[in-house]
């Protein structure tokens, strides 16, 4: 069985574009070939502290998982849900491929470029970051890894540590991860990778985006999510159409629509193209997202705490024997065993 794997740190409340972007998708994914793979989706945890966390990390872990149970994930013998650090198998392979991994790779990955530019005192974690990502995905032989954009250059790090490796000691100890290009298509969501910020549609919708309106948070009032949908920075163009690149804002209300009423992007944008009015697709797309958020908030208050500590327990029971059976054998390939 091939295995597929994910994770979202819980660093604060999701916003609606880690819903659309990676949690809904995957939950989509997970129901769809529960069957024929295993599923692994986990909370990063120690990926969380390499910066401030909002409320208590313990906390907004179970919240998140709740919200993959609330939008529909069904935990069985193939679905695992667990937390990174409850199995230290994570952090016992960082190490070991942070003597794998090379400088010069490692130092090229955007995220820790904008994360550290100018800081000589972030932390060594924010620089170490992707190579506990590769273990992450590693220890396990996941093939598939569904991720944003943002996070796909990090895949290629995982694909060229594993292969590293294999070729170093002669066998196929590791799984080499699909390439992005294959991940996307797998992933089915080509179109909807990157959801935009409400104000400034040329960058991504963020957790840490200072500004209120600019982004949706999951536990946000259903008409204050309209407020700031009505909100939204457009252009001065006054025609629809779907152009990311010359119509950010229009194209983000376009994507967001889509995925909250699950209907696919191209019956969308046939519905507005060439229309004039801004207002009515705001409109729209406002009672939309309000629609979805009052929905979802109901189903997600009928989950009790119980129940994701229930499921995470026989989780991390899956997790620790898989994890632990792969780094005895990097340890043994390294002569450590
Ligand atoms: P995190 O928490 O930063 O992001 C979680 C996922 O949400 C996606 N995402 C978005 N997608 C669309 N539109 C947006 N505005 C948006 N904002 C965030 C991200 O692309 C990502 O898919 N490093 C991982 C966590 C992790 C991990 C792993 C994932 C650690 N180890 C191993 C997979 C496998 C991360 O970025 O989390």
């Amino acid at each position: 069985m091939k295995t597929i794997l994910t994770g979202i740190r819980s660093n604060s409340v999701l916003t609606l574009g880690n819903y659309l972007g990676a949690l809904l998708p995957m939950v989509r994914l997970a129901n769809k070939h529960s069957g024929d793979s295993q599923i692994n989706i986990f909370a990063p945890d120690l990926h969380s502290i390499i910066s401030d966390v909002d409320g208590d990390l313990r906390e907004n872990i179970i919240r998140t998982f709740k919200y993959y149970l609330a939008a529909g994930l069904k935990v069985n013998e193939n679905v695992h849900i667990y937390r990174q650090s409850y199995v230290p198998a994570h952090s016992e392979l960082c190490w070991i491929l942070d003597c794998v991994a090379t400088m010069g790779e490692t130092s090229r990955m955007i995220q820790f470029k904008e994360k550290s530019k100018g800081q000589e005192s972030c932390n060594v974690g924010i620089f170490n970051y992707p190579i506990l990502m590769a273990a992450d995905i590693l220890l396990y032989d996941a093939e598939y890894v569904p991720l944003g954009e943002d996070q796909f250059q990090h895949i290629e790090l995982a694909r060229n540590i594993a292969m590293r490796f294999n070729h170093r000691f002669g066998a196929e100890i590791f799984t080499v991860p699909a390439k992005t290009s294959d991940q996307v298509k797998f992933m089915g969501v080509s179109d909807g990778l990157r959801i935009r910020d409400l104000l400034n549609p040329e960058k991504k919708m963020s957790k840490s985006t200072v500004a209120e309106n600019s982004k949706i948070m999951l536990d946000d009032e259903p008409e204050k999510a309209a407020k700031k949908i009505m909100s939204a920075t457009t252009d001065s163009i006054g025609k629809i159409k779907f152009d990311m690149w010359g119509q950010p804002g229009i194209s983000n209300l376009l994507q967001i629509e889509a995925l909250v009423t699950d209907t696919p992007l191209q019956d969308v944008i046939a519905t507005w193209a060439g229309q004039t009015k801004y207002g009515d697709l705001k409109k729209k797309v406002a009672e939309s997202v309000s629609e979805m958020l009052t929905m979802f908030q109901s189903r997600l208050a009928e989950i009790d705490d119980a129940e994701v500590y229930r499921l995470l327990e026989d989780g991390e029971k899956y997790a620790n024997k898989v994890a632990n059976a792969k780094l005895l054998e990097v340890q043994k390939a390294f002569r450590l065993r």
